[in-house]
């Protein structure tokens, strides 16, 4: 290669080497100025070069050699700044930046607080599938085939199989509870429904139930009224009453639907209650002996009690919360709202 070409790739090279970690730096000097760097030996072929050029020669080498001492020093002067920099800014003695808490839902709060009411008098809870068949969310429970009371709640089926259902209500999980286990037996089932509803501030086609099953030998009603009763005091404290009205479910009889004083007005009326000063939270009944049988249970020798209710419709009371699309939106402007309970 032609010697001064020669000298301009070198330093372009020279030019265009940039690194800040310190060993690449010492490799650079060493492969210019080290012992049989490139500079180091073009300043041996001096010798070599026609006597008219060596002085030319001699001086780019030696232009060479600066340009390279300098761009180490250069590069070094940045390792050492950056050594001094990042000690400089470890402030070990700095608090560390906050972790910004999340909250629990009310739904998921309400739901806890219900289960523990019922702990508290020896219920356990149990849990059961959101994606059931028929016999356990319909049949068992004495809803038969083209039965109208199924009409009651707006199912949703899954694709071609009609026997495959999302649940409509939690009672399918008491059905679950009473084939596997003989009576005495008291738990508590807490879960998500299914209901093939338009979405409104009232209604929602997904919501939460909690269930109720108490059987044991000579349950009766007296003893579903005071455990509900037992229940709405510890929720929502002593000064709230309760009333029963009669009602019908397929799977209950007698059946019942309970309401609690209204919270807001103390019975008074406004426009949460309508104006009726009463508030309905759940459904409840003696366990229908059809139930029990289809359970393998004695009728003859074992009565019993269930009872379920909405806890949307509960969460609502206790927090004032009109829209019940606020609790499914996740919107951290109302959930942080909960962060204190
Ligand atoms: N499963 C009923 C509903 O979803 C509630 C209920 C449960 C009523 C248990 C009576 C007994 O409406």
């Amino acid at each position: 290669m032609e010697i001064n070409e020669q000298l301009k790739r070198i330093k372009e090279e020279i030019d265009t080497f940039f690194s800040v970690a310190a060993d690449e730096v010492d490799k650079f000097r060493l492969k210019y100025l080290g012992k049989k760097g490139i500079i180091t030996c073009m300043f041996d072929d001096i010798r070599t070069i026609a006597p008219e050029q060596r002085k030319e020669f001699g001086k780019n080498v030696n232009d060479l050699k600066t340009q390279a001492l300098s761009k180490i020093e250069q590069l070094n002067q940045i390792i050492e700044n950056n050594k001094v920099q990042s000690i400089d800014a470890l402030d070990l003695s700095r608090p560390a930046n906050s972790i910004a808490l999340g909250s629990r839902h009310p739904i998921a709060k309400v739901t806890h607080n219900i289960c523990q009411a019922f702990e508290k008098i020896g219920f356990t809870v149990a849990e059961g599938p959101e994606i059931e068949d028929d016999w356990h969310n319909f049949e068992s429970l004495n809803f038969p085939p083209e039965h109208p009371a199924r009409d009651m709640q707006d199912t949703f089926f899954i694709s071609e199989n009609p026997d495959i259902v999302l649940r409509t209500h939690t009672s399918s999980i008491q059905v679950r509870v009473m084939e596997n286990n003989h009576p005495p037996i008291r738990v508590i089932c807490p879960g998500r429904v299914f209901r093939n509803e338009a979405i409104t501030a009232r209604a929602h086609c997904i919501f939460h139930q909690i269930e109720g099953l108490y059987i044991d030998k000579n349950v009766s009603f007296a003893d579903m009224k005071q455990t509900l009763l037992y229940f709405v005091k510890e929720m929502f404290g002593s000064h709230v009453s309760i009333r029963l009205r009669p009602s019908y479910f397929p799977f209950t009889e007698p059946s019942a639907e309970m309401d609690i004083s209204c919270d807001i007005c103390g019975g008074k009326g406004c426009n949460l209650c309508k104006y009726s000063g009463w508030v309905e939270i759940l459904g409840c009944g003696m366990v229908d002996p059809n139930v029990l049988e289809n359970m393998n249970i004695n009728p003859d020798e074992y009565s019993g009690f269930a009872f379920g209710m909405g806890i949307e419709r509960i969460t609502q009371q206790i927090y004032k919360t009109k829209d019940i699309r606020l609790f499914f939106e996740n919107d951290i402007r109302f959930l942080s709202q909960f962060k204190a309970i």
